[in-house]
């Protein structure tokens, strides 16, 4: 069926749902992935197509190493890093190689929902630590301490899914020194780190992992294709060896190793680069796009603050408001968002709602939000 889009919450046509958090099919690069697949077919070894090593190939290791340099502004080294399925698959091995069933792991209160199901998987209790426009409060996360101890703090440290914002460096150099003194890791899960479009990011956790407290999940899903299933782990070189003692990874050897080959491509000839600055220049215009016409339609009843990256627009409403009852009707209205609910660790946060400006235009971001201003009359 040539043309048939299919994917996880495809809406009706005519539709404009701004809950969903995809790149554009325009924003998918076939081309660059073809030609990167030609070059590494063009000269592929049989052993290319063997099982991998554990860690993942040493090529692309270093490759993503030197892409990673540069776009972090820090050196990482290759022996940090190491491959996975993206960054759900990483999350799914994290939880599974440093957390026991019943085990308690601290999540940021709004947290990205379908991390909740994966931690649900491995018999994970989630406890909520809030987060404020500097990102997640350090100050609340001592205080729980004092009554919890976490296995891990599961964190999204730049332009958040949902809420959009940062956690400021100086908050990230305190947590990483509590997960020291009370011996918890940080999970940060870093896939909008590279997804910039005005001032860079504080330093990603990535650049932290000397303290032997960060696994920082990293992914090409949102910088170049999410069927690539394809990302990384960067940790320090103890937790590494954790990961690779696993059973599945001593059976199948490095994660998706052929895309890995593919991906090295793109990066070693520059068109992985190019690519995501041609992402910043679209998402910086639909994001600006969004926000004037939040603006124009939803000034006096929401309040949200513009995201400097990532996705998402965090819209907060009058703790009357209830989003949840309130999709029906937007699919009535052909548009759509994600309620807040639906990220909450405690069944809170029912006066909010998500909008994503990476799945549609300029043109559609403005009417998708225009549609939706009658339900909040
Ligand atoms: C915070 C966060 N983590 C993980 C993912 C999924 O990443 P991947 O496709 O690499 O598994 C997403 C995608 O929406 C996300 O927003």
């Amino acid at each position: 069926m040539s043309g048939a889009v299919t994917f996880d919450g495809a809406p009706p046509p005519g539709t404009i749902n701004l809950g969903i958090g995809q790149p554009s099919a325009d924003l998918l690069p076939v081309d660059l992935v073809r030609q990167a697949s030609q070059s590494f077919f063009d000269h592929a070894q049989p052993l290319e197509l063997n099982y991998g090593v554990p860690q993942g190939d040493e090529r692309f290791l270093a490759s993503l190493a030197a892409f990673l340099t540069e776009g972090y502004g820090a050196e990482v080294a290759a022996d940090e890093l190491f491959v996975t399925g993206g960054s759900s698959q990483g999350l799914d091995l994290a939880s599974l190689v440093f957390a026991r069933p019943g085990d308690t792991i601290f999540v940021e209160e709004p947290s990205y929902f379908l991390a909740f199901q994966i931690f649900r998987d491995h018999g994970l209790n989630i406890v909520g630590i809030p987060v404020d426009d500097d990102g997640l409060c350090d100050d609340v996360i001592q205080r729980e301490l004092k009554s919890h101890k976490p296995a891990f703090l599961y964190t999204i440290p730049s332009y958040h899914n949902p809420g959009g914002q940062c956690t400021s460096e100086t908050r990230r150099r305190r947590i990483v020194e509590l997960a020291t003194q009370h011996d918890f890791l940080i999970v940060a899960d870093e896939v909008y780190q590279l997804l910039h479009y005005y001032d860079m990011p504080p330093p990603a956790y990535g650049t932290m992992t000397a303290s032997g407290r960060v696994v920082s999940l990293g992914s090409f899903s949102k910088i170049l294709a999410p069927g690539m299933r394809l990302g990384w782990i960067q940790t320090s070189t103890d937790l590494r060896t954790r990961l690779m003692a696993g059973g599945f990874i001593n059976s199948g050897g490095s994660i998706n190793h052929i895309s890995s080959h593919i991906v090295r491509q793109t990066i070693d000839n520059g068109s992985l680069t190019s690519h995501i600055e041609n992402l910043r220049r679209v998402y910086r215009g639909r994001l600006e796009a969004m926000d004037a016409a939040l603006h124009e339609h939803f000034s006096g009843i929401a309040n949200w603050t513009r995201p400097d990256g990532g996705y998402f627009f965090w819209v907060q409403f009058d703790d009357s408001v209830d989003t949840a009852p309130l999709r029906d009707k937007a699919r009535a209205l052909e548009t759509g968002f994600q309620g807040g609910a639906t990220f909450s660790t405690k069944d809170k946060l029912h006066n909010c709602l998500r909008l994503c400006f990476a799945h549609y235009n300029e043109a559609d971001i403005r009417e998708g939000i225009a549609r939706m201003r009658p339900l909040f009359d």
